[in-house]
């Protein structure tokens, strides 16, 4: 490997654990070697690469905890390979993504990782790590856990909705048992499985067909009878849980009520349940079916459930805004559910917009420190990887989103890098964008556009 040459980020706003002072950050290889308030000396510039960050805020490169990349989802494949879609997340930022390898039923853990890897090494222009998926629960499953400790996953999850997915309660609570002795974590899919399956019969029988029928088949009780019944289970067993995207108020309030009885509950949720409601899923479009680009699990809700979640943020309730990022094409994969919405794949694109998203949906409420907490540590801190990613601080990994907090630009499928046909905030006036990020060391892009360059790496924890 070619050795890099030192690296100056000059005379930025550097937002650090410490909090945001005036200064410089050094790099040496795929390491920040110093951060300096005030700035380097000018001798020490001689030989450096120098970028200049005046106006911008430096952040520890964003951390993405919630993607599904190059997966099968039982319905179709998603669009985004890791390839275009790590490439996408970097240019908004994001730096680091932490992606569900599954397990189908049937399949090994130990195969599961292997798929994941083979997908991933060498394409990717973010780094990766791995949450495992468990999807088959049996006396051989159970052996792994330690195996996939040893490969550097942490954190598991479990689904409580999808047929192909979902584990019952007592196999929840064998997980968590399982995971316990080493204080792995456990990100459960909250949404009562039988209750949906009846009410989307109930809805299609009524006639409602189109994407409308969506959320009406898993109202806000699905997720929140799930939550406490997840709170419960990690109560009973003392392990440790993520409540992976929060849509609603009811929600919000269990995870509320079982902190205050102790759980040990982090927290996420993501910018779609944030900035969208469910009046999109009347969306006509030039096909009168673009309500499809919103069918996602959990589906967008109401103003009121917008508003508590916004408060949440507002009050350091969320750990974390990821993105659940599970990008399928408008046509010719969402719209092979035309008349009959149970058929249109779940998930919507999100991994390149998020930090402009949340830090322009958030303006004049939230700050740097904020958003630091928000889109990089609290995710570092939960999933095992601090301060190697999350901090901006000497001896970390050089993964750093220089952010121009003036850039004014226009989100759209046009511009985008996601490799798919939509995205859900077209038209969104996003005030601030990346102007360099860097991936272990490396320049991968610069105002908004790739460089090129593929320094990603599997992130063991
Ligand atoms: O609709 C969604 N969210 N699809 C991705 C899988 C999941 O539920 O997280
Ligand atoms: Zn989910
Ligand atoms: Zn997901």
């Amino acid at each position: 490997m070619v050795a890099q040459a030192r690296k100056v980020l000059r005379n930025g706003q550097l937002v650090t654990p410490k909090g945001v002072f005036l200064g410089d950050v050094v790099i040496e290889g795929d390491k920040i070697a110093d951060v300096v308030p005030g700035g380097v000396d000018e001798a020490q510039l001689a030989d450096a690469e120098v970028f200049d960050a005046t106006g911008c805020w430096v952040y520890p490169g964003f951390i993405d905890a919630h993607t599904h990349m190059q997966c099968w989802t039982g319905m179709d494949w998603t669009a985004d390979s890791f390839e275009t879609g790590t490439r996408a997340a970097a240019c908004g930022g994001t730096t680091t993504i932490v992606d569900y390898a599954t397990q189908d039923k049937g399949m090994t853990l130990h195969r599961a990782l292997d798929e994941w890897h083979k997908r991933a090494d060498g394409t990717c222009t973010a780094n990766y790590a791995f949450h495992m998926a468990i999807a088959d629960w049996n006396d051989h499953t159970r052996e792994e856990i330690a195996d996939m400790r040893e490969a550097g996953i942490t954190s598991f999850k479990t689904y409580f909705a999808y047929d192909h997915l979902r584990l019952d309660d007592a196999q929840t609570m064998e997980v968590l048992e399982a995971i316990k002795p080493f204080d792995g974590i456990l990100c459960v899919h909250c949404e009562n499985g039988t209750l949906v399956n009846e009410l989307q019969r109930r809805v299609l029988a009524e006639g409602i067909t189109g994407p409308e029928g969506h959320p009406l088949s898993r109202p806000a009780e699905c997720e929140a009878e799930a939550i406490s019944r997840l709170m419960y289970l990690s109560e009973l067993t003392g392990a440790r849980v993520n409540v992976v995207h929060c849509s609603t108020r009811l929600g919000l309030e269990q995870v509320r009520a079982a902190r205050e009885r102790g759980v040990r509950v982090s927290l996420e949720t993501c910018p779609q349940y944030l900035l969208l409601d469910d009046t999109r899923y009347l969306e006509q479009g030039e096909d009168g079916f673009a309500g499809a680009k919103y069918v996602m699990s959990p589906p967008l809700r109401k103003p009121t459930d917008i508003a508590a979640l916004r408060e949440a943020v507002a009050d350091g309730e969320v750990d974390q805004i990821s993105t659940d990022h599970c990008s399928f094409n408008l046509h010719g994969q969402k719209d092979r559910g035309r008349g009959d919405f149970t058929k249109i794949p779940n998930g919507g694109p999100g991994v390149e917009h998020r930090p402009a998203l949340i830090m322009t949906t958030f303006e004049g409420q939230l700050g740097p420190m904020d958003y630091l907490h928000l889109l990089s540590e609290g995710q570092a801190r939960v999933f095992g990887m601090y301060p190697r990613k999350g901090a901006l601080a000497a001896g970390s990994d050089a993964d750093i989103c220089v952010w121009n907090p003036s850039a004014r630009w226009t989100i759209s499928a046009a511009n985008q890098h996601q490799a798919v046909d939509y995205t859900t905030y077209e038209g969104f006036e996003a005030h601030g964008r990346a102007k360099l990020v860097f991936v272990n060391g490396t320049l991968a892009v610069r105002d908004g556009e790739p460089t090129g360059e593929k320094p990603g790496r599997y992130v063991a924890r």
